[in-house]
């Protein structure tokens, strides 16, 4: 009881000095609080150069200081108003016990979970000891953040991660695991309900170790139709949502269903979410007047026209601003920074948004 009272008075303060917070907390600011997803990678020099130091992708992920580190260079660079923790969303089926590599031409790859159970050679022993570097990362940000920055802790969400483990990598149409779901109803659940305790206490001890909010990615929820879309990702993400709370009734939880169209509008209703964070297809009008009142919007310029730059980029910001600025907003991109994007143009976009008002 007075741990979580406490709890809430420094969230309180912490919150009064951090522009991503108060947004988080549905407050109007002047002009809105920025982040990128993807905002640490390829295409900063000193991401290169710091991955080559630790040898590969993984190592980074699994060595705290340069994790840290990576997490604190686009911060440092450009003055962003949220650090997200450098990781990736497949440390939860590592953890789990499932091998992982990451390979330059192909991406993430899986030993693939075969079998009528696939959780069946999981398991949560050494799930936390596992993550050890991840939350020692997070300690290490947290006491070299800049002022009025806030750090954003995340996950994959289960339908997301459980495609990746059943299909053993980036998917083209998802067949393996809707058909494994098809045709193992009662399993595909157990997984996930493994996923989502797992995930569950992840989030928890990240926030434990100082993450200030957080966000569940379900890159690909646009592949699901809407009898899936209810049980493989709203309702996961819903008992998500609700175990984080309550442990952590003030933590601020941002849901990204990747290409959910107007499920975006039920998955908001029912999960219990604060913010949302939203892709380029998702109409800003459409957005404003069905989400806004229920949740914090977050996005959605295409990240190609932050490669682009120029004129697209400077009317495309201005179009969200215009849109959204006028209820409770954090500007971000509708997916992830790509390698080719020039830093120069992030800058840009970065003073193009803190001009805004
Ligand atoms: O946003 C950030 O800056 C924080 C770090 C972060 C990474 N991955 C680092 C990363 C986050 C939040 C993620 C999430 C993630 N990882 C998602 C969900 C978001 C999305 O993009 O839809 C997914 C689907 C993954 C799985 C994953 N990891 C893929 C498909 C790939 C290969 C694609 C690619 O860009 O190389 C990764 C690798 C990865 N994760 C890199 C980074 C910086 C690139 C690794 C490298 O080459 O250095």
């Amino acid at each position: 009881m007075s741990r979580s009272s406490s709890e809430g008075e420094t969230a309180k303060v912490a919150a009064a000095r951090q522009p991503l917070l108060r947004a988080l907390a549905r407050e109007q600011l002047v002009s809105p609080p920025i982040w990128l997803m993807r905002q640490a990678g390829r295409y900063l020099p000193e991401y290169r150069a710091l991955r080559a130091s630790a040898g590969g992708f993984l190592e980074l992920c699994l060595t705290p200081e340069l994790a840290a580190e990576a997490t604190l260079q686009p911060v440092k660079r450009f003055g962003l108003d949220g650090a997200i923790l450098f990781s990736d969303i497949l440390m939860v089926p590592m953890a789990l016990g499932q091998p992982l590599r990451f390979s330059e031409s192909e991406g993430p790859l899986l030993e693939p979970l075969a079998g009528d159970e696939p959780a069946a050679r999981l398991g949560i022993e050494r799930f936390h000891e596992r993550l050890a570097p991840v939350y020692e990362a997070i300690l290490r940000v947290k006491s070299s953040l800049p002022d009025g920055c806030s750090l954003i802790g995340f996950a994959g969400a289960p339908w997301t991660v459980a495609s990746y483990m059943i299909e053993g990598g980036t998917s083209r149409d998802f067949s393996a695991v809707k058909l494994f779901a098809f045709a193992n109803a009662e399993a595909f659940a157990r997984l996930l309900t493994l996923l989502v305790e797992a995930t569950s206490a992840y989030l928890v001890r990240q926030v434990e170790a100082g993450a200030e909010a957080l966000q569940l990615f379900d890159s690909w929820a646009g592949a699901l139709g809407e009898a899936e879309l209810d049980s493989w990702c709203i309702e996961p993400t819903r008992r998500i949502v609700a175990a984080v709370k309550a442990i952590h009734a003030n933590v601020p939880i941002i849901g990204f269903p990747r290409g959910a169209g107007i499920g975006y509008k039920r998955f908001v209703e029912r999960t219990g979410v604060d913010a949302i964070s939203l892709d380029p297809s998702v109409p800003l009008a459409w957005a404003a007047s069905e989400l806004q009142s229920r949740a914090v919007l977050q996005g959605n310029m295409d990240p190609t026209v932050l490669v682009s730059g120029g004129r697209p980029m400077r009317e495309a910001a201005e179009r969200i601003l215009e849109s959204w600025s006028r209820g409770p907003f954090i500007f971000n991109l509708g997916h992830g920074v790509l390698p080719t994007t020039p830093p120069e143009h992030v800058a840009e976009l970065v003073a193009l948004v803190r001009a805004w008002r």
